[in-house]
């Protein structure tokens, strides 16, 4: 059961810096029902995050999976505005030269099976122009990888790093993986001051959803993509 921050004045924060009406605690969601349930969320609201809140979610992240168990991790938590606005328009140039050029062909695109819909190219477009405005970002780093041609490396950050997004679900926190201020990687890795090994893995702009809902996001059919005993094997699924 989720505890709510109650008792104090609506859009002010309370005493231990808590706005009203928040979650504080997790909400106990079943494990397939937050699967099933935790779209990209683009458009948050400027709400702060409590920080116990933000160290309860790099605390499920870092429970999970690495190569060896290395954990060649470490996360690095912004919220300074200054910062935030700087790489934000890097994430901007990023997203106008890779979806913005094609902002006309794209809004109002009905919805596809794979790519962006209308739907989410707005929604990206949102993400784009606001996203210095999220009040907490995560950037999951990686040592031993500015210079790494292994194909596989992502797979030692990336389910730790949908723990971070699906412990967010739980506290009501919006995310989404974003990778497109890698145009500026250098910059970036200099503003934060990585390892000259190091490189980010994606920036997550984390914020209490100011629109759209929680629900299950659309993707190809199982019959469509799985392949079950070998490539090309289709296999009728059963009624459940
Ligand atoms: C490797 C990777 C990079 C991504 N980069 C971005 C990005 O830069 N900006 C963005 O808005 N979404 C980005 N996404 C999110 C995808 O667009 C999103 O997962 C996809 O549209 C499905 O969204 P849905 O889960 O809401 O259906 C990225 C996802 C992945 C896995």
């Amino acid at each position: 059961m989720a505890h709510v921050t109650l008792g104090c004045e609506a859009g002010d924060p309370c005493d231990n810096g808590v706005y009203p009406g928040r979650v504080t605690q997790p909400d106990a969601l079943p494990v397939l029902e937050a699967l099933h349930s935790t779209p990209a969320r683009r458009y948050l609201s400027d709400e702060p995050i409590p920080e116990e809140v933000v160290w309860a979610l790099l605390d499920a992240a870092v429970r999970g999976p690495s190569g060896g168990n290395r954990q060649s991790w470490g996360w690095v938590v912004v919220t300074d505005a200054s910062v935030k606005t700087r790489i934000g328009a890097w994430y901007r140039e990023g997203w106008e030269k890779a979806y913005g050029v094609r902002r006309e062909e794209l809004k109002d695109r009905s919805g596809t099976p794979t790519g962006l819909s209308g739907a989410s190219f707005r929604a990206g477009d949102h993400l784009a122009a606001h996203i210095h405005e999220a009040p907490v970002w995560v950037f999951p780093v990686l040592r031993h990888a500015a210079d790494s041609t292994n194909p596989l490396l992502g797979s030692s950050v990336y389910g730790a790093v949908q723990q971070l997004m699906l412990a967010a679900r739980a506290y009501g926190i919006g995310s989404t993986l974003t990778t497109l201020h890698v145009g500026h990687e250098r910059d970036v890795a200099e503003l934060l001051g990585l390892p000259e090994d190091a490189r980010t893995m994606a920036l997550i702009p984390l914020g209490y959803p100011a629109r759209g809902r929680w629900t299950q996001p659309k993707r190809q059919p199982l019959s469509e993509v799985v392949h079950w005993g070998g490539w090309g094997i289709q296999r009728k699924q059963p009624k459940a």
